[in-house]
């Protein structure tokens, strides 16, 4: 399985270096403007090859990536913790959709594996300049922002982060929507569980939609939650699993790429799953949806 990852900032090296530790490929191209700093984090993980499984790790420019099984994109700007993910539209616009094309030109077998923020827009350009069915052009989506979730309803509730069931839909931005209505810790209703508590819950959605920005503020970027919630669709991808994730795909009735769960196997996002969720959750949707409409209008210029 060949993976190329274009884009070596923290986000894209713990990606490759996570992918490699679970033994997801053996074979990864780091591509990035810097040679030298791909080159560098191809050495580094290299040299873990003594306690890890075995992969051929190396810089290569886009020609190199001819092949691929997936190509991740995570190239561009990061956001700053004060700023919406969408204002870095213009700037990382024009740079994925050259990669985007020049990914399929290389690899049009491939799935392309989208990171970069503002990531639904960002999937949205990447499907539609690269020409691919829409199940192979994927978005980490709300999967970041349900990996979150869960790990704030385990800490608050004192249950495995493993054991629940619970989803963030919508953008990856400001307007996700961490669903309430049924969630479930190994099937037992969330709202049975030991000391549930609906003032805890109401705190721990508000928590999630602003945890990325709380760790930008502290440490300057996200980079471990991203990795793992990356390698989590990777896994999916790699190893046929039909996993349930809230992926980030193009919605042909909706006209946008936004997350949803849905059914992920090696011919990429195979299924979108219908979740039951309040009539307040749908509106919140709809406008998660609307708000990303906004934007997908700024892409006309890129295409
Ligand atoms: C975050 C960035 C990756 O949510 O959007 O951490």
């Amino acid at each position: 399985m060949k993976i190329s990852v274009v884009g070596c900032g923290k986000v894209g090296s713990a990606v490759a270096y996570t992918a490699l530790l679970k033994g997801l490929t053996d074979d990864i191209v780091l591509v990035d403007a810097s040679c030298d700093k791909a080159r560098g984090e191809a050495l580094d993980i290299l040299q873990c090859r003594a306690f890890a499984p075995q992969a051929k790790v190396r810089q290569g420019e886009m020609p190199d990536t001819a092949g691929s099984d997936i190509v991740i994109i995570t190239a561009g700007i990061p956001r700053k913790a004060d700023e919406p993910r969408v204002l870095l539209l213009s700037r990382n616009a024009a740079l994925i959709g050259d990669i985007a094309r020049k990914a399929v030109q290389y690899s049009p077998n491939c799935i392309l594996f989208m990171i970069t923020n503002p990531l639904d827009v960002m999937t949205q350009l990447a499907f539609k300049v690269s020409g691919l069915p829409r199940e192979r052009v994927i978005g980490m989506g709300t999967v970041l922002d349900t990996s979150r979730y869960r790990s704030c309803l385990a800490r608050d509730f004192g249950a495995d982060a493993r054991d629940i069931d619970a989803y963030v839909i919508g953008e990856h931005g400001e307007t996700m929507v961490p669903v309430t209505t049924g969630i479930n810790v190994r099937g037992i209703p969330l709202e049975q569980w030991p000391g549930f508590c609906p003032e805890t819950l109401e705190r721990t959605v508000k928590e999630v939609i602003a945890a990325s920005g709380q760790v930008i503020a502290l440490k300057g970027g996200t980079v471990f939650a991203p990795a793992a919630s990356a390698c989590a669709v990777l896994e999916a991808l790699v190893r046929d699993s039909n996993a349930v994730l809230p992926v980030c795909t193009f919605q042909e009735d909706l006209g946008v790429c936004v997350s949803l769960p849905t059914i992920v196997n090696r011919a990429g996002a195979k299924q979108v799953l219908s979740l039951p969720i309040s009539a307040d959750e749908a509106s919140r949707f709809a406008k998660s949806v609307d708000n990303i409409r906004t934007y997908v209008k700024d892409l006309a210029e890129y295409l």
